[in-house]
C-alpha cells in the first residue's frame, strides 16, 4: 500500500525538516548530550560544537548494523585502507585536491594529531602561533608540551553590506614567526568566526611558512560545512605554493556528520612531513587507535551522506538568517554569521556586561561559550551554536533579545 500523500518519505528533505522543526529542549535533554545536560534547569544548550540534528541515515544504519552484528572490535587494515581511499576521493571530488590515499592516515581525533605534531614534529621548546579567536584546545595544548602559545588576534573588517568580517593578521603572524615560532595552527573554516579563508589568505600563509621555515597545522574539520553557496573550501595543502615538508592537515567527518564519539579522524601529509610522521612510532602508531565504527562511519558519510548534509547546511542557513533578523533588533549586539561551520560569533561589547555568556546564561537561560575562552582579546564576545531545530532557535533568539533589551549593568 502506498503512503498517503501527506506523509513525507523517510529521509526526504521534508521529513528531515519536520523532524528538526519538532525538536524541543525537553527532547534534547532526554537525549543526554553534553551541550544539553551540563547546565541544570531550563537552559538552552547552544555552546558545545555538537549538532542537535542527529546524523545521516546512512551513518546511523552502519552503526546499527555493526551493533547488531557485534562488529565493534579492532580495525582491520582493509577497512582502514578503504576509509583512507574514500577520504582521498572526497578531497579530490569535493575540493579538487588530488591526494593519494597513501598520504592519508587515520587517528582517533584531530586533537591527537595536533598533540603529536607539536610533541614529535616541531623544534623542541618552540612556541606555537594560534590566530584568535581560536577553538579553545588550540590555546591550552601547546602548554601541555611546555610550549608558549603566541596569540595573534584577528583583524576586524567589514563586508560590503557592513557586516563584520574577521581576517588573519598576517603581519602579526609574521612577527611571531620571526620570534622563532615552531608551528602555526590554521583553522579553516575558522571556528569560531566562521570564515572560509580565501586563496589569497592561504597563499600568504604559505609564503610566510616557507620564508621562515615554520610548519603549518591546517585543521579543516569544518570543511564539509561551508554554508555560503558562493564559497568553496580550499584545502591549504592543495595550493601550489604550500611546502609539503611544512604542512600537516587534519580533518574528520566528526563535525559535518556529527559523530565525534566515533573517533576516526585523518592526518593528510606528504613528502618529508609524511616520512617524518611514519618514521616516528609515536605518531605513526596513532593509526592503531582509530576505531572500526569510526572508519565505517567515514565510508558511509562520504559515500552516502552527502544529500543529508546538503539539507542540514540549508537548514542551518535558515537558522542563521533567523538569528540575524532577531539580533538586529537588539542594541549592543552584533552577530557574525558563519560562511562555514555552524557557529555564530556574537559581539556583545556594546552591552556593557563584563561576561556576556554568563549574563545570557543567567538572564536569558541560553548557554553559549564565553569569548575569553577563545583567547585573551575576546572577553566581550560569545559563540552561539546554530545547529538546532527551528523552534529552539526561535526561542533562543527571543530569550537573547529580551535579556539584551533589559540590559542590567552587572551580570
Ligand atoms: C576546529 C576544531 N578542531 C577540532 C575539533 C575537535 O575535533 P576532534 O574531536 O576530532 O578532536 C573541533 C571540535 O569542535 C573543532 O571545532
Amino acid at each position: 500500500m502506498s503512503e498517503p500523500a501527506s506523509v513525507p518519505a523517510p529521509g526526504s528533505a521534508t521529513s528531515l525538516t519536520r523532524s528538526f522543526d519538532a525538536l524541543t529542549p525537553e527532547v534534547m535533554r532526554e537525549r543526554g548530550s553534553l551541550k544539553w545536560t551540563y547546565y541544570p534547569g531550563d537552559i538552552i544548550g547552544a555552546w558545545v560544537a555538537e549538532m542537535d540534528l542527529g546524523t545521516a541515515p546512512a551513518v546511523a544504519a552502519v552503526i546499527q548494523r555493526c551493533a547488531q552484528e557485534g562488529t565493534i572490535g579492532y580495525l582491520p587494515p582493509e577497512t582502514a585502507q578503504a576509509a583512507c581511499q574514500e577520504v582521498a576521493r572526497y578531497h579530490r571530488e569535493a575540493f579538487g585536491w588530488d591526494v593519494p590515499a597513501e598520504e592519508v592516515s587515520l587517528l582517533p581525533d584531530v586533537l591527537s594529531a595536533l598533540n603529536a605534531v607539536i610533541a614529535f614534529h616541531t623544534r623542541e621548546g618552540s612556541p606555537v602561533i594560534v590566530p584568535t579567536p581560536a577553538y579553545m584546545p588550540f590555546l591550552s595544548i601547546p602548554g601541555h608540551h611546555g610550549r608558549d602559545c603566541l596569540q595573534v588576534p584577528a583583524l576586524e573588517r567589514r563586508n560590503h553590506d557592513g557586516s563584520p568580517r574577521w581576517e588573519l593578521d598576517l603581519d602579526g603572524i609574521e612577527a611571531a614567526m620571526r620570534q622563532g615560532a615552531g608551528l602555526l595552527v590554521l583553522c579553516n573554516p575558522w571556528n569560531p568566526v566562521g570564515r572560509v579563508l580565501s586563496a589569497e589568505e592561504l597563499s600568504a600563509v604559505a609564503f610566510l611558512s616557507s620564508r621562515y621555515g615554520v610548519p603549518v597545522f591546517a585543521d579543516e574539520v569544518h570543511a564539509p560545512l561551508v554554508l555560503d553557496p558562493s564559497l568553496t573550501h580550499i584545502p591549504y595543502g592543495s595550493l601550489p605554493d604550500t611546502d609539503p615538508a611544512l604542512t600537516y592537515t587534519a580533518t574528520a567527518v566528526s563535525k559535518g556528520w556529527n559523530i565525534p564519539a566515533l573517533k576516526c579522524a585523518q592526518l593528510i601529509a606528504s613528502g618529508q612531513a609524511r616520512a617524518r610522521w611514519e618514521a616516528d612510532p609515536r605518531s605513526a602508531g596513532l593509526s592503531h587507535s582509530a576505531s572500526l565504527l569510526g572508519a565505517q562511519a567515514v565510508l558511509a558519510a562520504l559515500r552516502d551522506g552527502q544529500d543529508w548534509l546538503a539539507q542540514v547546511r540549508r537548514y542551518i542557513r535558515t537558522n542563521a538568517e533567523l538569528v540575524r533578523q532577531g539580533l538586529d533588533t537588539a542594541d549592543g549586539l552584533e552577530v557574525t554569521l558563519p560562511e562555514g561551520t555552524y557557529l555564530a560569533w556574537l559581539d556583545c561589547r556594546g552591552l556593557g556586561t563584563d561576561n556576556p555568556a554568563r549574563f545570557f546564561r543567567r538572564r536569558a537561560g541560553v548557554a553559549m561559550n564565553e569569548g575569553v575562552t577563545f583567547g585573551d582579546a575576546w572577553d566581550g564576545f560569545c559563540r552561539l551554536n546554530l545547529a538546532t531545530g527551528r523552534a529552539i532557535e526561535a526561542e533562543t533568539v527571543r530569550r537573547i533579545v529580551t535579556a539584551a533589551r533589559q540590559r542590567p549593568v552587572s551580570a
